[in-house]
Parts: C-alpha cells; structure tokens; sequence
C-alpha cells in the first residue's frame, strides 16, 4: 500500500493507468470493491468537493466513513498533534485522506502513518487528486493530453491546483500561457520547474481574446482570499479577471473551461450555458477518480 503525497510521484504510465482505472469507475460506479473498508477523511480546512467526492467514492464502492470535516470538533482543538491524530486514526481506517493548511502536513503524515494517506490539499502546496481529474477532464473533452494550449488564469501564486497541474503535464508537451497580476504571478520555483522539463510557456497579465481564442483549455481559479495575510492586497486583486459568455464566441470548438471551483466571481454565470463551460462535469468525474486512487492507495483491483 502507498501513499499518494504529491502528483510528482506518479509517472507517465502510472497517470495514464489511473486515468483508464477512472473511466472503468465512470461505467460502474457502485460496487463492493471496498466492503469491509474504512476510509477516514480528516479536514483540517473547509471541502465541499474534495471531501464529500472522496466520502461518496468510498461510500459507492462499499466502505464505510469516518471523519471530521471541521478540525474544531477534533482533539486537535484542545492541542493534540498532527502526528497523535494520524495514530489515533490509522487505529481505526485502512486509509486516510486528509486536508491541511500547513504546506508539508501531508507528506509528514504519509512519513508517521501506518496507513496510506492520501493528499487532498496542503497549504498553497499540492492537490493531486485534483490534478488527476483535472487530466481525466482533459482528456475525455481534447481525446488526448498531448500538445494543448492551456491557459491558467487567476491565482497562480497560491493556487495548488496550477502547480499540481504543470507537474503532471510535463509528460504531455503543453504549451502553458500563464495569466496573473503582478501580485499573484506563477512563483519562480514553478517557472524553473518548466525549464528543466522542458516545458513551454508564456506569461501575460491582460486575459484577452487573443489568448481565448487560441485555447484548448482555460483553467481559470479563485483569488483565494484565505491565503492572504494583507487583505488590502486581495481587494486589489480578487476581481481582476471575469470570464464572460461574450468572450467566447470565436473559440476553438474543442475549447473548455476548466475550474477547481469554488468559483467567488471569475466566471460570469452566463457562462454556466455555454458548450465550453465544463466545471461542474470536472467536479463529478472526481468521484470517478478518487475511486480509483482509493483503490490504488490500497493496491485493490477495481
Ligand atoms: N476543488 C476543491 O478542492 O474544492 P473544495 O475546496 O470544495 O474541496
């Protein structure tokens, strides 16, 4: 069994095998692969997604679930170390899938736990479960994850979700147009994390049609106004890109628009109508691909 810390752990044909495990999942969601399983979810930040995608995925292959999704109603709250935590409850789960605000939380985990712990989100750090069903999103809308021209767009300081993803398409030679203010520009580490692998990309501070129109993939994201210490700042920033239905009439047919979601304003609801909008389909295709990374976790056959 093993865990699953950081999307740079899993190589070309391992993201490939679990993509394929995924679209099994997709034609029979409801079996009892897991029976007799439990599986804990312990969030030590606010989930809709991630934790109840995660919860029906166990829930739907036959587990059972324990958890918290508020680290106030834990004995965290009264001083109890993140390391007494994952003892006390690989006590009790075969495998535990945990959200923390502290960049590392999951890796040290994955280093005291008995079990496999399963990274669903640490600080502005790593999201691989999301990048697993950002990539099955890709490629069940492009038929392949080579070659495209994806534009990130927000957040590309602290958003997790961008990093996890560039990580990941290395294997796949994308063309990355990188769309931020100033303030909230891809970090240097991840820009040198491109050169070294040899990945194409471009940085822009103006979301123009230009951009748009020669996208496979918009992924746009939230200014995420947690991870702000100067709020002035996010004032300054938080609406600085609005994606638009008018935007989008000269678009590439296969465009999509991609979002981690929780969206505060960066995509128009008018866009909700239009083809390209893909955001809510990305979400549910987590189920499928969580299954499956459970069951990996766990070296089940699905
Ligand atoms: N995409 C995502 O992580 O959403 P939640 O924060 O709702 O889990």
């Amino acid at each position: 069994m093993h865990s699953l810390v950081t999307i740079a752990d899993l190589g070309k044909e391992k993201i490939l095998s679990l993509l394929a495990s995924a679209a099994r999942f997709e034609a029979m969601p409801n079996r009892k692969t897991l029976d007799g399983r439990v599986v804990a979810t312990l969030f030590f930040e606010p989930s809709t997604r991630t934790r109840l995608s995660f919860e029906t995925a166990a829930n739907r292959l036959g587990a059972r679930v324990i958890g918290f999704s508020d680290a106030a109603t834990s004995s965290s709250s009264k001083g109890e170390s993140l390391k007494d935590t994952i003892m006390m409850v690989s006590n009790y789960a075969d495998i535990i899938v945990m959200r923390h605000h502290l960049e590392g939380a999951a890796r040290y985990a994955s280093e005291v736990s008995p079990v496999p712990i399963i990274n669903a989100g640490d600080g502005a750090n790593q999201h691989p479960s999301q990048t697993m069903l950002d990539l099955y999103s890709i490629m069940k809308t492009q038929g392949t994850l080579d070659g495209l021209d994806i534009c990130l767009v927000g957040d590309l300081k602290y958003g997790r979700t961008v990093h996890s993803l560039i990580m990941a398409m290395r294997h796949f030679h994308p063309r990355f147009h990188f769309v931020a203010p100033t303030e909230l520009a891809m970090p240097n580490e991840y820009k040198l994390y491109c050169r070294e692998h040899g990945i194409d990309f471009t940085e822009h501070t103006e979301f123009d049609e230009t951009l748009i129109n020669a996208a496979d993939i918009i992924y746009m994201t939230r200014v995420q106004r947690e991870r702000f210490t100067d709020l002035m700042e996010y004032e300054r920033v938080k609406n600085v890109y609005v994606l638009r239905a008018d935007m989008l009439r000269h678009t590439r047919p296969n465009l999509r628009i991609l979002h981690p979601l929780p969206r505060v304003g960066e995509i128009a609801y008018d866009v909700d109508d239009c083809p390209q909008a893909y955001y809510f389909q990305q979400a549910k295709n987590g189920l499928f691909v969580r299954q499956a990374l459970i069951c990996d976790c766990l070296e089940i056959e699905g």
